[in-house]
This record gives C-alpha cells, sequence and structure tokens, in this order.
C-alpha cells in the first residue's frame, strides 16, 4: 500500500513540525481560557441579585454561548493541526478575578472581573495571530474572527463600567 505523501508546503508540513507543536500549545491555552470563562460566566450570570444587575445577567447569558463557541473552534484547530484535545485533568484554574463576590449585589466586582478576563484573551489572541504570521495562515485567521468577539465583549462591558463610574458607584 502506497504511503500517503504529507504537505510539503505549510504548517502541516514535516518541516514545520516544530512551529506547528508551538502554535497547538497557544491553542490549548487558549481552549482552556475558553473553557474557565464559560465556567465564570455562567456562575456570574447567575449569582447575582438586584435591579441592577439584569442587563448584565442577560448580556454574560448570550456570551456564554459565544465562548463555548470559541473554545471549540480551538478545539478543531488543534485537531487539525495533528494534535490532541486535551482532557479535563489537564485543566488549571487562573481567573482569580472572576470568583463570587462576598455580596451577591456587587454587580461592579463582576463587570471588572469580565473586563480582565476579555483582557487576557485579547492578549493571548493577538499573541497568537503574531506567532502564526507568515505561517499558519488558516489559524490566524481564525483567531482574528475570534478576536474581534472578545474587543466586542471588553468594550460592551467598558460601557457599563462607565455607566456606573458616572453615577459614583465604581
Ligand atoms: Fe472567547
Ligand atoms: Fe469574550
Amino acid at each position: 500500500m502506497a504511503t500517503v505523501r504529507s504537505a510539503a508546503q505549510g504548517i502541516l508540513a514535516d518541516d514545520n513540525r516544530a512551529q506547528r507543536e508551538q502554535i497547538i500549545d497557544l491553542l490549548k491555552k487558549a481552549y482552556w481560557m475558553e473553557i474557565e470563562t464559560v465556567m465564570s460566566y455562567i456562575a456570574n450570570s447567575i449569582n447575582p441579585d438586584g435591579v441592577r444587575a439584569q442587563e448584565i445577567v442577560e448580556s454574560l447569558q448570550q456570551d456564554i454561548q459565544e465562548e463555548l463557541g470559541h473554545a471549540q473552534q480551538f478545539a478543531q484547530r488543534i485537531k487539525e493541526l495533528y494534535g490532541v484535545v486535551p482532557g479535563s485533568l489537564e485543566f488549571a484554574s487562573e481567573q482569580t478575578y472572576l470568583q463570587p463576590p462576598e455580596h451577591q449585589t456587587d454587580i461592579v466586582h463582576v463587570i471588572k472581573g469580565v473586563i480582565e478576563a476579555e483582557t487576557g484573551a485579547i492578549e493571548h489572541y493577538n499573541r497568537i495571530i503574531q506567532e502564526t504570521d507568515q505561517i499558519d495562515p488558516v489559524t490566524q485567521d481564525m483567531v482574528i474572527a475570534i478576536l474581534r468577539d472578545e474587543e466586542g465583549h471588553r468594550r460592551l462591558f467598558e460601557g457599563y463600567l462607565r455607566e456606573y463610574e458616572a453615577e459614583g458607584l465604581a
């Protein structure tokens, strides 16, 4: 049986194995960031009390689906690059800033935590865009689209924070 010819060019080429593995590591980190964001946004879309929290809660409910979609895209791309999507035992939490506040009416804590999470994603995805430049345009293209979502999320929550600051509540 004839062996299958491997790609001679691009990120799937044998010669690019080292760079491919480096990109897979970056994608795994992105995958875990999205998974942890889903966990944090579920908790923070349900815990808050009070009328003021309603808009934040509804906004986070929508974001959960988007972040879940991002996690699935990162996982898919890991596989396409001959990687293996990690199992749950490899997960390590990092989002100290999105833990439940002491008082569930403290919605400013949630808003600031979301901004922090989105900022972390924006920084990591900009790094992936840089690291994939010229070598993996498909991953780069995917991450550019995801980066736009995160910038939109961050901008939305910055707007919420401005409103609270204007009212002297943050
Ligand atoms: Fe995301
Ligand atoms: Fe986001």
